[in-house]
């Protein structure tokens, strides 16, 4: 159901920061979140549970069709993430589900599956949409859009902190080559391609903490009238 609420859309490649810009203004506002690369990741994860390979296109989009995906929040605020009622949470965060993913996505018929899971989000008191199309494709009437951005080297040292942090080995220059080549996945396909909205801003993050991303953010919010 489509509704008045309103939405704001933080796009961008991953590691530019989104998913803690995002979660952090819907917390501020008191919104909802919708951390659309999730479903994305999900709908990978099932593939691999039901035995279905990513190259077959007609069955990967019938996973997506039936996704069984439901998000909870644990006492540590930690969004958990099950599939069939399996907890997916860490599968799904791996380098190996980010690459998933981003293979699922570019299926047309993935990602008209998933369009209207994502628009029945849109509910008062307002949503915070996270992904890669917001602003351009699924929410493009969006009031306020943000495309956030960061080189290459800045997003792969930041992934490896994560990493390094959660136990996992980690090589850095695979880290980035890995990096690069969702990039080229993301901004190349055909359908939904990774791009700022035209009425986007832009903001690279490149040399900035987060605290101070998050402070330009809320600014234009607050200059919208949302806060
Ligand atoms: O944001 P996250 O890293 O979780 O997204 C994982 C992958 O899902 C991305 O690399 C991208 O290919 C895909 N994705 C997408 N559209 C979105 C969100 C994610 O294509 N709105």
């Amino acid at each position: 159901m489509m509704t008045d609420a309103p939405v704001i859309t933080v796009d961008g490649p991953s590691g530019a920061g989104k998913g803690t810009i995002s979660h952090m203004l819907a917390e501020h506002l008191g919104w909802h979140l919708l951390d659309s690369g999730a479903l994305y990741r999900v709908t990978g994860q099932a593939c691999l549970i039901e035995g279905v390979g990513l190259g077959d296109p007609l069955a990967v989009a019938e996973i997506a069709r039936h996704l069984e995906v439901t998000f909870s929040t644990a006492e540590s605020g930690e969004i958990l993430v099950a599939y069939k009622g399996l907890d997916v949470s860490a599968a799904i965060r791996t380098e190996e589900g980010g690459r998933g993913a981003s293979k699922v996505a570019a299926i047309p018929d993935v990602r008209e599956a998933l369009l209207q899971r994502q628009r029945e989000l849109q509910r008062p008191p307002g949503l915070v949409a996270d992904g890669r199309d917001m602003g351009t494709v699924v929410f493009r009437e969006a009031p306020l859009k943000f495309f956030l951005t960061a080189s290459v080297s800045e997003r792969a040292a930041r992934r490896y902190t994560q990493l390094i942090a959660k136990g996992e080995s980690v090589n850095l220059p695979r880290l980035r080559k890995d990096i690069e080549e969702r990039d080229a996945r993301d901004i190349s396909r055909k359908i939904s391609p990774l791009a700022p909205a035209e009425d986007a801003i832009v903001i690279d993050s490149s040399a900035a903490s987060i605290l101070d991303v998050f402070e330009s953010v809320l600014r234009e919010a607050k200059n919208r009238g949302f806060s």
